[in-house]
This record gives structure tokens, C-alpha cells and sequence, in this order.
């Protein structure tokens, strides 16, 4: 029986799975787990299962001598130092695939959202500010045949491109459209792509002022491909026209970023895989990674 340290509760039944075989410890303390909590109990543990908000560094790795395999409850990997796993032999597996539809899902609502105003337009309802019936108010942007701009054309890439076919969007995306080009003629640019040094404020100022000022940015990816600074800047120059963002650089982001003062700008808690089903799914293929790992097999679904 091996030791599995998991740094959150985490949804669905497949988790008793993991129990029946290991020894399972839980962070059940429903906030981000420390970092001296987190180097303390990956001390004695062979397994892993952690978050993206966790971050896996060689100091981490270096307090986890009898560490074999590290199941990450996501599609990214960027919060891994995946060198340092590889050249210590341990194991590292994501979840593909189950998360694909949701998230797709989520950026197709944020860009509804923000091109319509729903937030504003709601919190009046709700704060008793509809009075009259406005023909000029709340006016937004028609989406139906619109251009949508899509960075990282992979599996949730091309996902929210299916989606766009039924409101009969013209679909760009990277690389078969130059990142230039695809700025410049977007209506909606959405975020697939994954973090890497390349990607990293990819979405800078000269970026953002390459898009329309009618234009929507929407970042269900990670929070660090879009510099915020230049967002910020952004929103209230009008460069761009708004923006909705499910991943922010910090996350969580603090409730007194001077980014959450922008015009035009949702703002979610990191929810693109928060589907009953997705999330039950990412935990099938976290346990079925460790257990798979720890028996010592290989990794279903290891991370190259
Ligand atoms: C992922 O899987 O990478 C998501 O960001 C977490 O839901």
C-alpha cells in the first residue's frame, strides 16, 4: 500500500477507488493548501494529486524523495516542472479529453456574455435599476456571422470552432492565420492555447491594439497569456471593446486588482471544467493515473 497526497477534495466517486488501494491524505481544508503544508506532507508520499493552482517546483520535488507519480487535475501542465519530474523518474499524467466540451462550453458563454452585457444588464434587474423598457441602452454586439479569432487550435481549439458553426461565424485561427492577421479581422479573439515561454503576455499591449475596438477578448486558457497591466489599459482606452476571462494571472485573483476596476470585463474563478460530469471524469483519469502508476505500470494518460 502506497501514500497518495491529495492538495484538494475533489468532485465525483472515483476517488474510493484510490482509497481501496493506498492510503489516502486529503487537504480538506477548503482553502489553497499552504506551501509548508504542502512540502510537509509530499514528504512521505508516492503519490500525487494536485491542482493547477499548485505548483510543482524542484523544491517540492527535491522534499519528495519517495515521489513516483504526480496525477494533475487538469489538461495543463504549466504549474509542473516537468524537466525535473522526467530527470527524477517520476511519473506525470494530466486529464484530456473529458474537459474538452465544457470548456468549449464556458468560452462560448463568455463571449455571448460580454458581447451582450449580461452581468451589467442582470445586476440592474437585480438592484431595482429597470425601470422603463430602453431601445439604446444594453446595446451589444451580434454574433451571428461574426469573425471568431481562435489562438491554440487543439482539442478545445476546435471545439468552440464547431460551436461557431451554428451561428455561422467565419473562423480564423493560429497558425494557418498569422497571429497579426488574425487580430486585425477578429470580432472575438478566444484563448486555446497552452502556457509556455512563447505564450506568455502573447496577448500584450501591441497586441491588444492590433484588435478592433469592437472587438472581444476571451481567455479560458491561462491567465498568464494575457499581460493584465496591458488589458487594464486596454479596456479603458478602448482599444478593445470588452473582455471575459475565466483564468487570471494571480489566481485567485485579490479583490483589490486594479484589473477588476476595467469597463467591459467578466472576470470567473478559474470554471471552464466545471461541468457534474467533467469534473467526475478528471477524477477517473487522475486515480486511474496514479493508480496505474503505483502499480507499477504505465501512466494512461502520462504527459510526454
Ligand atoms: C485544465 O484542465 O487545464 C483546466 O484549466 C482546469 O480545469
Amino acid at each position: 500500500m502506497a501514500r497518495v497526497f491529495v492538495t484538494r477534495e475533489i468532485a465525483g466517486d472515483a476517488i474510493a477507488d484510490l482509497r481501496a488501494a493506498h492510503e489516502v491524505d486529503i487537504w480538506a481544508d477548503g482553502t489553497s493548501l499552504p506551501r509548508a503544508e504542502l512540502l510537509r506532507r509530499i514528504a512521505t508520499a508516492d503519490g500525487l494529486l494536485c491542482m493547477v493552482e499548485d505548483r510543482i517546483d524542484r523544491e517540492v520535488l527535491d522534499a519528495a524523495p519517495k515521489l513516483r507519480a504526480i496525477a494533475n487535475y487538469a489538461v495543463g501542465t504549466d504549474n509542473i516542472d516537468l524537466g525535473s519530474a522526467r530527470a527524477r523518474g517520476i511519473a506525470v499524467g494530466n486529464t484530456p479529453g473529458v474537459l474538452t466540451e465544457a470548456t468549449a462550453d464556458l468560452a462560448f458563454a463568455l463571449l455571448l456574455a460580454a458581447a451582450r452585457h449580461l452581468p451589467e444588464a442582470a445586476g440592474s434587474v437585480r438592484e431595482g435599476q429597470w425601470r422603463v423598457w430602453e431601445t439604446k441602452r444594453w446595446n451589444g454586439a451580434e454574433l451571428f456571422g461574426a469573425t471568431l479569432g481562435i489562438i491554440g487550435y487543439g482539442r478545445i481549439g476546435r471545439a468552440v470552432a464547431r460551436r461557431a458553426v451554428g451561428f455561422e461565424m467565419t473562423v480564423l485561427a493560429t497558425p494557418t492565420t498569422p497571429l497579426e492577421e488574425l487580430l486585425e479581422r477578429s470580432d472575438v479573439v478566444s484563448l486555446h492555447c497552452p502556457l509556455t515561454p512563447q505564450t506568455r503576455h502573447l496577448i500584450d499591449a501591441a497586441a491588444l491594439r492590433r484588435m478592433k475596438p469592437t472587438a472581444i477578448l476571451v481567455n479560458t486558457a491561462r491567465g498568464p497569456v494575457v499581460d493584465p497591466a496591458a488589458l487594464g489599459e486596454a479596456l479603458r482606452g478602448g482599444w478593445i471593446a470588452g473582455a471575459g476571462l475565466d483564468v487570471t494571472d494571480p489566481e485567485p485573483l485579490p479583490a483589490d486588482d486594479p484589473l477588476l476596476d476595467a469597463p467591459n470585463l467578466i472576470v470567473l474563478p478559474h470554471i471552464g471544467s466545471a461541468t457534474h460530469s467533467a469534473r467526475a471524469q478528471m477524477t477517473e483519469l487522475a486515480v486511474a493515473n496514479l493508480l496505474a502508476t503505483l502499480a507499477g505500470e504505465p501512466m494512461p494518460n502520462a504527459v510526454s
